[in-house]
């Protein structure tokens, strides 16, 4: 894609560090290698679990998302991979380092970026990754405007993710079919590079919709031959989208009242059908809506007096005044630039009502 060679071969200087978990031969390793089990030893995978801290991330990837089994299920069974070839290195059996570049698919808000940070952090804990931090970015921070801007753009981002995991957004805006003289080539060609070369140090996760990525893997099939999990995150049904108003609330220190329980379920039945509608999300924005009006509730009630349960509840009136109820006088909404509107503001990030 008309790339210059050097534009080709990043090096950032990265691969000096050698081993970086224990699972080839001591070299350049700071600490001394632990001596090789003997062939008759037996280890407790059980404690290898504890100290790899592995069931905390896990527990807490399971106790605060909701839903999400197949993607838990796939997190799980990465998690344990990586585990085993840790021991198996204790046995000094090496295999390669497993390919970890991995495809999220699905609509907006379903959780694929939670996920890549719970993913990063798991990665670290487990010595894949030596930092485990996220470098989130879309096609505008890699791709450059002008002639030579996008390979210095790419690298440096590629040199910020290092160590960590690299997720690109909507990663399908990188190539555009109709122009081939896009400079999203280029960056592209650097992705693959590094995806191949300093795949021990770098984990690139693309997110997109499902349709859109799958156009994209068919006109790249160098990216799709690098992608190793493939993940699908399905939309919420309306009980998991509930409970995550449930979980958001509490975290926010508020509870819904059992009327305003009943009424959300009503809100998301609504809400689902109509447009922007961006699961998760969505959810979150109409909590933070509910908060809004509780507020102002509170302030404006007759009786200025309030205690602990008045403060932390969220009663139907703070959901019902909701445009999706077709309330009318709801005010400017914040974040969607004022009455009526429902913009879309970028990639994905949709305006709520
Ligand atoms: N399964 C879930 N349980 C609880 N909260 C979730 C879940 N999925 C997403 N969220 C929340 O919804 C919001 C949007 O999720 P995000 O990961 O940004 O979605 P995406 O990247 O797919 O657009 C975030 O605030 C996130 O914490
Ligand atoms: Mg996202």
């Amino acid at each position: 894609m008309g790339v210059p060679q050097d534009a080709a071969r990043p090096s950032f200087g990265m691969h000096a560090t050698g081993s970086r978990n224990g699972r080839e031969p001591a070299q350049e390793e700071q600490a001394p290698e632990p001596e090789l089990l003997p062939a008759e030893a037996v280890v407790d995978l059980a404690a290898a679990r504890r100290e790899a801290g592995i069931d905390e991330v896990l527990g807490s990837l399971d106790a605060e998302l909701v839903g999400l089994e197949p993607v838990k299920t796939r997190i799980a069974e990465i998690a344990a991979l990586l585990l085993i070839d840790r021991v198996r290195a204790r046995f000094g059996v090496t295999a390669q380092q497993p390919t970890l570049h991995m495809c999220f698919t699905g609509n907006p808000g379903t959780g694929k970026t939670t996920v890549a940070m719970r993913m990063a952090e798991l990665l670290h804990r487990l010595g894949y990754l030596r930092r485990g931090h996220l470098v989130s970015v879309t096609r505008d921070d890699l791709v450059g405007q002008y002639v030579g801007h996008t390979a210095p753009k790419t690298k440096e981002v590629i040199k910020r993710a290092m160590g960590g995991v690299l997720f690109i957004d909507e990663a399908y805006y990188l190539y555009k079919v109709e122009n081939e003289r896009d400079y999203g080539g280029e960056a592209i060609e650097i992705l693959l590079q590094v995806m191949e070369n300093n795949r021990d140090d770098l984990v690139v996760i693309l997110a997109g919709y499902a349709e859109r990525m799958d156009e994209f893997f068919a006109a790249n099939p160098g990216m799709q031959s690098r992608i190793a999990h493939h993940i699908t995150f399905p939309d919420y049904t309306v009980g998991e989208l509930a409970q995550i108003g449930e979980l958001m609330t509490e975290a926010l220190g508020y509870r819904f009242s059992p009327d305003a329980q009943e009424v959300f379920r009503r809100y998301l039945d609504k809400r689902v059908g109509q447009p922007w509608f961006a699961n998760a999300r969505s959810v979150r924005n109409a909590v933070e809506r509910a908060r809004l009006r509780q507020a102002r509730r509170l302030l404006e009630q007759p009786d200025p007096r309030v205690d602990l349960a008045a403060l932390t509840t969220i009663e139907p009136d703070d959901l019902l005044a909701s445009r999706v109820f077709g309330a009318a006088s709801d005010g400017p909404s914040p974040g969607s630039g004022g009455v009526g509107a429902s913009i879309r503001t970028g990639h994905g990030r949709l305006g709520e009502r």
